[in-house]
């Protein structure tokens, strides 16, 4: 069995960690990427494929090119709050482009196939203390949505396909690779922990917390935050998994820590790892923003084999300080 691993989207924050893994794994990687968001210094491939997800025939080529066995599928248009106000290219891109990408699996012969998926599948779920994975996929905004579609995809064609996937839903990515090389570095920034980052250091005025009446032990909203280093661990956990199985099918997994943590932690957190003090606004809530998103990872944990080890808030901070008072 080849060991090659493409990897769709590698040009950015979460792909460029996985390729890390991957490699550290012994896996051979090829990056396929438009850079349309993702940055040329943090492809760590052994090959690199500047490319469209819309280009079926580049994506054909490079999987037979290279003897691709396994896809790690992580290139989208992610900002949610945006895909209100423009919703088609998220379509285009998030789930047109994700066909694409399965017509050249099927033709190259790929069957193996990881896709990065989202706690935004869930929509809101307030009266659930965890998110599993057995709950309806009901998203409330076209960014959720498309994300969704594909999960229904990717379910529905399986069989008929003999595609093995793996949907790994997300909960809050964060954190930098503890030796630096590789970081979180989204324009716009529109992540919590790099915007407290970014007061901290004196490149914005302040930071605004969004609701303080929500009812969570402090009134802020509650996310569950993961180091990116252990979501690039649980891709390779999924690649492994999908090799020992052997079979179609279609499984979705949580990829959080289990844990939350409030706006006001996360502020905290960054003027104790900082020794920072900056100006905090409170404001009143956003629409559509659950009081507390927070994954079961059970399923995970029991399927992959995987574990959290990187995620304490600390160590969290302290690796995206690290790399963005280096970088930024
Ligand atoms: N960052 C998070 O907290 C988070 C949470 C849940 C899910 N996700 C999902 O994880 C994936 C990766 O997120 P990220 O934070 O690394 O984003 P990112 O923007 O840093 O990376 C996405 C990469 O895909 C590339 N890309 C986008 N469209 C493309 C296309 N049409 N053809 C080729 N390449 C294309 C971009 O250039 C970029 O390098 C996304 O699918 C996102 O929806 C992210």
């Amino acid at each position: 069995m080849s060991q090659n691993v493409l990897v769709v989207g590698g040009a950015g924050y979460i792909g460029s960690h996985t390729t890390l893994a991957l490699r550290e794994a012994g896996y051979g990687t090829v990056v396929y990427d438009n850079f349309s968001a993702g940055h040329r210094d943090a492809c760590f491939g052994d090959h690199l494929v500047e490319g469209d997800l819309a280009d079926t025939d580049l994506l054909t080529r490079t999987m037979r090119d290279y003897d691709i066995d396994s896809v790690i599928h992580f290139a989208a248009l992610i900002e949610a709050g945006q895909s209100v106000v423009t919703p088609l290219p998220f379509f285009h891109n998030n789930l047109g482009g994700t066909l694409s990408l399965l017509d050249a699996m099927n033709v190259a012969g790929v069957t193996r196939l990881v896709f990065s998926s989202t706690a935004a599948v869930y929509g809101n779920c307030e009266d659930v203390a965890r998110l599993s994975e057995d709950l309806p996929r009901a998203p409330i905004n076209p960014y959720g949505h498309s994300k969704a579609m594909v999960e229904a995809v990717l379910e529905t064609c399986v069989q008929a396909h003999g595609l093995e996937a793996v949907a790994l839903r997300y909960f809050n990515a964060c954190g930098a690779d503890a030796q630096g090389r590789s970081g979180e570095r989204h324009d716009p920034e529109t992540h919590l922990i790099p915007l407290v980052i970014q007061a901290a250091r004196g490149q914005r005025d302040q930071i605004k917390i969004y609701g303080t009446d929500y009812d969570t032990p402090d009134g802020t909203c509650v996310r569950d935050y993961i180091h990116v280093s252990d979501l690039a661990a649980g891709h390779v956990a999924a690649v492994a998994h999908l090799q020992r199985k052997q079979t179609a099918g279609f499984e979705a997994l949580n990829l959080g820590t289990g844990a939350g943590q409030s706006v006001r932690q996360i502020i905290d957190a960054v003027r104790r790892v900082s020794g920072h003090d900056f100006k905090v606004e409170e404001d009143v809530r956003r629409a559509g923003d659950p009081a507390f998103l927070v994954a079961d990872n059970g399923r995970a944990q029991q399927v992959l084999g995987w574990q959290a080890r990187h995620s304490d808030l600390d160590t969290i901070i302290r690796d995206a300080w690290a790399y963005a008072t280096k970088n930024l």
